[in-house]
């Protein structure tokens, strides 16, 4: 790196300290811009949990789902750096007698550079920073190692300072899982493959956002976890069954005991009113709340007998929330809810996502096109060339009403 972008990483990492009150958010961002200063692929803080003798994954960004990984401290690089307290710099991974095997299998993808520096506060290693392949053809350089070592280094302070502990990140439940999943069509002679390997967990009671350019397989993805389409290839997982090739009766269970749907548009039955609208979908449900609950919850109990042409854009939505709700589903798939909405219907119709979530514990999937949105999300990931290409998590997730477009 030359020097002048050297000083404007270290500045611009300076000044996110600065300024960010919450210094958590501080290190999450100084991660992320480290990670693109570097052009690095992934990065990652591990914190030591001295109580479990584990390396736990406090902050990461780029693809690799960590959320609920635990390193045990063995023979691993993550845990070579933290006990030793040395800096590994490696620019050939598969050439390196010391690490190679416990590398490649560790991440499910191939680690072609990887930068390692120990997080250590005053008196011990409370962890470390590590950077995953760059994409420089060269790998990563000793210029990098030395920002890196710094950036390590205010790190260490700040985790000092704020008594930063690993309980932070307590293991989640895994509610559906994907391994390698992939879908074809064909169209003709055409077989055209958009997913190509989704590997993903989403766990119990998030709000995970899926951003993505149109096209990219969105869609495709949520209609095979919500068992309306087949997968090509691959497993789909839903509270640790395999579910990826159900009968129809299985199917028929998942979608009634499971799953809400919200989509763009709301298709509301014209014919009845909004509580029968709701009412309907409870007839057919488990164990459901009562239609007046659901109407209730998503604020439209004074139009509760509209029929839907005498209900606005974002009324009509809230009314097919409501139906989603009902049922007392533990999963809600929500697909751009709010694009064909102006921005203060949007937002009130977020609000009932985020109540949803905070006060049922429901697990809500948005797809969504628009960036600030994802802003309220617990996690955030993106889709390209049909794979998860980031995965990114929301230490502070803002409220639908501090959100801005
Ligand atoms: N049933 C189908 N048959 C053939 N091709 C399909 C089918 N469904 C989707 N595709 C193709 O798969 C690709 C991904 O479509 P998908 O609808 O999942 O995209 P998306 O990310 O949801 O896009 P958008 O943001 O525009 O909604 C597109 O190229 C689309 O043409
Ligand atoms: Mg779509």
């Amino acid at each position: 790196m030359k020097n002048k972008r050297y000083i404007d990483v270290v500045w611009e990492l300076f000044e996110e300290l600065l300024e960010e009150n919450n210094l958590e958010t501080a290190l999450a961002r100084s991660l992320e811009i480290l990670v693109r200063a570097l052009h690095s692929e992934e990065g990652v803080i591990w914190l030591l949990d001295r109580n479990a003798n584990e390396l736990v994954p406090m902050f990461h960004t780029g693809r690799l789902d960590l959320s609920n990984f635990r390193a045990g401290l063995g023979e691993d690089l993550e845990s070579f750096v933290t006990k030793s307290g040395e800096s590994v710099l490696l620019t050939d991974v598969a050439g390196d007698k010391r690490f190679a095997g416990t590398l490649l299998d560790q991440y499910g993808f191939a680690v072609r550079s990887m930068l390692c520096v120990p997080l250590n506060d005053l008196e011990q290693n409370v962890g470390c920073m590590q950077l995953i392949n760059s994409r420089n053809e060269s790998g990563f350089s000793e210029d990098d190692l030395t920002l890196c070592k710094r950036l390590a280094a205010l790190a260490a302070l700040t985790i000092q300072e704020k008594g930063l502990t690993v309980g932070a990140g307590d293991k989640k439940e895994i509610l559906i899982r994907l391994r390698g999943v992939t879908k074809e069509f064909q169209n003709g002679e055409m077989i055209s493959r958009v997913l190509k390997g989704i590997d993903l967990d989403i766990y119990k009671g998030e709000f995970l956002v899926i951003l993505g350019e149109s096209g990219c397989g969105k869609s495709t993805m949520v209609n095979i976890i919500a068992g309306m389409d087949n997968l090509t290839d691959g497993t789909l997982e839903v509270e640790g069954k395999d579910f990826s090739h159900p009968t129809d009766k299985e199917l028929t269970a998942y979608r009634r005991e499971y799953l809400g749907f919200v989509f763009q548009s709301y298709n509301l039955m014209p014919n009845l009113t909004a509580t029968e609208n709701v009412q309907f979908i409870a007839d057919i449900a488990q164990e459901p709340m009562t239609a007046a609950d659901a109407i209730e919850k998503v604020g439209l109990s004074g139009h509760a007998n509209n029929y839907p042409s005498a209900l606005s854009g974002g009324q009509q939505q809230r009314v097919s929330i409501a139906r989603a709700i009902v049922k007392n589903p533990k999963i809600i798939f929500a697909d751009e809810p709010t694009a064909a909405l102006d921005y203060q219907t949007s937002i009130e119709v977020l609000s009932v996502f985020e109540e949803i979530v905070k006060n049922r514990g429901t697990t809500v999937v948005m797809i969504t096109h628009n960036p600030e949105i994802a802003k309220m999300a617990n996690r955030v990931i993106k889709l390209k060339n049909g794979v998860v290409s980031s995965v990114k998590i929301n230490l502070e997730p803002l409220h639908a009403s501090e959100l801005v477009w």
